[in-house]
Order: structure tokens, then C-alpha cells, then sequence
């Protein structure tokens, strides 16, 4: 048996985490590659081809060098740093290396606030992708809700009828497609106010933010409310004009047409709406970082979230 180990160096900003998991492939005895987290992001391999075959596919680039990886391309791509060790070392850096990814996921959680169309939803998306880490979009709960009683035909503040749709909404069964039109969010915010259905739909939230390996929540209230002792807090916002043109452009996107000071106007009202509830209203934590997307691209913001949580990550692997 050879041993590899190959540490990335963590250059490529975009989702890495995928190219990866290609490379992982069953021929390979012991499955052996595997990721590790310590702030930066590394791998080991370890080897030798079960099947007599002699290709492995390292991130993109095939080498076939009598079934092992051919260091020395690795090493042109700059992004890694390969050698061959003995068994010895790498057993050391293996554990050391599960023992670090064991820290980074063992029940994180990262908190995304802020008002609607900021742009939290997609950088969500990207940081549980990156981190690895359970996703949920809490604004879909609430949606559930009004969706339930629109369907119904209930008006949006009957209470034990929103009680009841709060206490059979499902996570697993949340369907982004259909909670997603704009007048379920409206109503939304109108059910949202309600606190018996907070409390009922913030259980279910803590609970899924409580099942290893840790979750990202993006809503209004993660940071002050749900998960109060959230790892990282972020707090993205923009201004109701930004919002509102991303908004614009989206529905043009996909060839409909909507009028500016109409959407405008609209978030103003859904911000005054989420923030001026008695209960729960939306506002950055005290521990929140801010993040202003107004002059920002979702890659900058997802940068800046990043550096924001691996240095929360090294502080938690040093103590
Ligand atoms: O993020 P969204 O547009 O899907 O949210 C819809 C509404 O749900 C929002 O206007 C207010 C409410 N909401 C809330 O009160 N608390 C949350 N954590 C998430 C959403």
C-alpha cells in the first residue's frame, strides 16, 4: 500500500466542495478521499486500485500513473501541495485531519437575517453548500402557513386555523415551487405576526438547526430568536431600491413584465411590516456581522461571509 497526501490550498472560490466529491471514486480501495476542515480546506488520499485500472480523477485532470495519482501534475496545478508518505505520517495527518473535520460540523450553526430580496436566500444556499451543512430556509415555514389558509380560503388571521396549519407543516416537505409566488409571501407576513404560530414553527426550527452536522437558517429572526447562540450571525441587508430593481430584473428575466414603484413599494411595506411586529421583529442581533449587498455581488458577499466564519472555525479548532 502507498499513501498519498495531497492538501489543497484552497484557491478555488467556487464551490470546491462538489469538484471533490467527483474525485471519490469505488475503485479505489477504502474510499480514500476525504475532506477535512480547519479553517482552510484540505484532503488526504490514500490507495491503490482494487480493480487493477489505473486511472484516478483528480480534480478534472487524469493521470494514470500505475494506478496512483502523478504528484508532480497535481503539484503543477499550484493549488496543491502532494507528496507520498509513509504509513506512519499519514495515519497522523488522517486523524488529524477527522478530528478537525469532526469540530467544524459538530452542531454549527450559522444565523442569516434580514429583510426580503436582500440577497440571504442565495447566500444561504452557497454557505451550507460549502460548509456542507443542513439548509433552511425558515421564510418557507411561514409561507406554508399562509399558503394553507389561502387554499382554504380562511382570512389570514384566523388564529386557531393558522395554529393548526403552523403544527402540520412538515421541513422535509416545504415546496420552494409552489410557497414561492409573490402574494403567499405577502400573506406570509401577515400570518408571521401571529406568536402562538411563531412558537409552533420556531420549535420545528431549532429542532432542524440542532441536527448534526449543523445547519444555516436564513429568516428574520435566526439570530435573535431561534438560534440565539448561533456560531456566526449574519445580518445581510440592501436598500429597498436595490431590492426592488433585483426584483424587477428577475421577473424580466423570465420574460414578465412588472412595474418598478409598484415593487418598491411593496418591500417598503413588507419592511415595515417584518419589523414593526411586536413580536419577533426583524433586526440584526447584537452579535450580527452586517453585511450591506447594495454596492455588493452575491460572490463578495459569499467571500465576505467566508472569511467571517473561518475565523470563528480556527478560534473553535484552537480551543
Ligand atoms: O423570506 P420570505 O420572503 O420567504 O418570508 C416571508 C415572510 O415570512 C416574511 O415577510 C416574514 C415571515 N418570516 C418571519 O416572520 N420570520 C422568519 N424567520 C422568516 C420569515
Amino acid at each position: 500500500m502507498r499513501y498519498f497526501y495531497v492538501h489543497w490550498k484552497h484557491r478555488i472560490p467556487e464551490e470546491p466542495s462538489r469538484l471533490w466529491y467527483e474525485v471519490a471514486d469505488d475503485n479505489f480501495q477504502n474510499r480514500t478521499i476525504e475532506f477535512y476542515t480547519d479553517g482552510s480546506v484540505g484532503f488526504a488520499i490514500r490507495g491503490a486500485a482494487l480493480d487493477g485500472s489505473e486511472d484516478i480523477e483528480i480534480g478534472g485532470t487524469r493521470n494514470s500513473v500505475e494506478g496512483f495519482p502523478d504528484l508532480t501534475e497535481i503539484n503543477s496545478d499550484n493549488q496543491f501541495e502532494a507528496s507520498e508518505v509513509n504509513a506512519v505520517d499519514f495515519e497522523r495527518r488522517w486523524s488529524e485531519a477527522l478530528a478537525s473535520r469532526f469540530r467544524m460540523t459538530t452542531g454549527f450553526t450559522i444565523a442569516i437575517d434580514g429583510p426580503a430580496g436582500a440577497g440571504k436566500g442565495t447566500l444561504a444556499r452557497r454557505l451550507a453548500d460549502h460548509y456542507r451543512l443542513n439548509l433552511l430556509d425558515t421564510g418557507l415555514t411561514y409561507r406554508a402557513v399562509a399558503h394553507s389558509l389561502l387554499r382554504l380560503g380562511l382570512p389570514l388571521d384566523n388564529v386557531s386555523a393558522a395554529e393548526t396549519a403552523a403544527r402540520q407543516v412538515d421541513l422535509a416537505k416545504l415546496d420552494r415551487a409552489v410557497l414561492s409566488a409573490h402574494a403567499v409571501g405577502e400573506a406570509a407576513s401577515k400570518v408571521a405576526v401571529i406568536p402562538s404560530v411563531r412558537r409552533i414553527l420556531v420549535d420545528k426550527q431549532r429542532d432542524f438547526a440542532k441536527t448534526p452536522p449543523g445547519a444555516v437558517l436564513d429568516g428574520r429572526d435566526i439570530g435573535t430568536v431561534v438560534c440565539p447562540d448561533a456560531d456566526v450571525k449574519l445580518y445581510v441587508t440592501a436598500s429597498a431600491e436595490v431590492r426592488a430593481k433585483r426584483r424587477l430584473d428577475e421577473i424580466e428575466s423570465i420574460g414578465g413584465t412588472a412595474n418598478f414603484d409598484e415593487i418598491l413599494a411593496d418591500i417598503v411595506r413588507r419592511d415595515e411590516r417584518d419589523m414593526g411586529r411586536m413580536d419577533s421583529p426583524l433586526k440584526p442581533a447584537a452579535d450580527a456581522h452586517l453585511l450591506d449587498t447594495s454596492e455588493m455581488a452575491i460572490e463578495a458577499a459569499f467571500l465576505a461571509a467566508r472569511a467571517i466564519i473561518d475565523d470563528v472555525l480556527a478560534k473553535r479548532n484552537e480551543a
